[in-house]
């Protein structure tokens, strides 16, 4: 009821305000990355793997997305990530140095369950939730876990669960590293402290909520917008269109910004908006021309840039500056100013934010 909800207008937005404290409990006070975090025997399955293969749905998929880009270049193990649905339908090859990763919120999604029932089948014995809820069916089918504190979400849009797959995952990439001899203990040591430091790192994107809210007005009367980012903020540009179209049905699409020329860039009119996630990395310069290219064509680009990107605002150009860059967890800070465009926009368009039109919370059927 209202006394819950305290002094915001849903539960989304307290949601999305609780990130610190969700982010900081579900890394409670992690002195040291060690496999058994993970569970008693995870050292020995992390040892007998050879590859990761993640599954899940909806927001979960988009974690797992970004995790491939984390594990891949830090622990140096080949990922593939599936949607659950096709996954468990579809002929794979299975090889048992495979460990079964999967990231659900709820842990009772029907098709995550069945997919990773189906891995089973296959002959895959190695396998590891991440989860928010520590009493479901899938944390009592996965030999490993780890429970992310998000505490219950009510939103139907997932906003808090989404950050603390995330950091769940940044621990899961550590721990694999570890155990493959490709973490240092000078790496290990400043992992964890911008791990320490996020909560406070999220509370100052947090405080971009006036700026937003400015733009969300604009995003309202639209119909249609695109979200481009690249690499590890790629999935992030996903889960931002996903955001904005679950709550303020405006239709989004999230393209990788380097395959704009392939196809999107015929969408691109002064009506539409073009959200662009520009961290400050080793594509930035590709992503400023993609960002040009946007630009000749009259459409309007609304950028999340790094403080230390001198990427400046001009007419058609709208910046707003992200208060520090935050390295390899740069995703988990670039996610928090989309969930509010989208919470925002939704508040100007009306919509029923919290429970959105034919949308369920927990899809715990086929
Ligand atoms: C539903 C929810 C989404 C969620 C997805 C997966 O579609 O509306 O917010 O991401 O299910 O749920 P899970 O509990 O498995 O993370």
């Amino acid at each position: 009821g209202a006394a819950e909800l305290g002094p915001y207008r849903h539960y989304m937005q307290k949601e999305i305000f609780e990130q610190p404290r969700a982010v900081g409990d579900t890394l409670q006070d992690i002195q040291t990355i060690t496999p058994e975090l993970f569970g008693d025997g995870a050292y020995k399955v992390f040892n007998d793997i050879d590859n990761v293969l993640i599954l899940a749905c909806g927001t979960s998929y988009y974690a797992g997305l970004t995790a491939r880009y984390w594990i891949e270049s830090i622990a140096k193990i080949p990922v593939n990530v599936e949607i659950a649905s096709e996954y468990r339908y579809r002929d794979s090859v299975p090889n048992p140095r495979t460990l079964v990763v999967t990231i659900t919120q709820s842990g009772e999604t029907a098709d995550t369950l069945a997919a990773l029932k189906h891995a089973q089948r296959l002959g895959m014995t190695h396998t590891l939730t991440i989860c928010n809820v520590s009493t479901s069916a899938m944390v009592r089918e996965c030999k490993l876990a780890y429970i992310t504190r998000a505490g219950v979400e009510i939103g139907v849009a997932s906003t808090k669960a989404f950050t603390t797959q995330l950091a769940g995952l940044f621990l899961l990439t550590l721990a694999l590293a570890q155990v493959k001899g490709r973490l240092t203990d000078a790496q290990e040591a400043d992992y964890l402290k911008a791990l320490r430091h996020l909560p406070v790192a999220i509370s100052a994107v947090l405080a971009l909520e006036p700026q937003i809210m400015a733009w969300a007005d604009r995003f309202a009367s639209k119909e249609n917008a695109l979200f481009l980012g690249r690499g590890m903020h790629y999935p992030i540009a996903l889960e931002g269109a996903l955001k904005l179209k679950e709550i303020s049905y405006i239709h989004a699409e999230a393209y990788p910004a380097g395959e704009l020329k392939h196809g999107p860039l015929a969408l691109v009119t002064d009506q539409i908006p073009v959200v662009t996630i520009a961290p400050r990395d080793e594509l930035l310069e590709k992503l400023k021309s993609n960002m040009q290219e946007v630009r000749a064509r009259g459409g309007e680009l609304y950028v999340f840039a790094d403080a230390d990107t001198k990427i400046v605002g001009s007419p058609g150009m709208h910046v707003i500056r992200m208060p520090e860059n935050y390295g390899k967890l740069s995703p988990i800070l670039h996610t928090i100013p989309l969930q509010l465009l989208a919470y925002h926009t939704a508040c100007a368009r009306g919509t029923d934010v919290d429970k959105p039109r034919n949308l369920a919370k927990s899809v715990t059927v086929e």
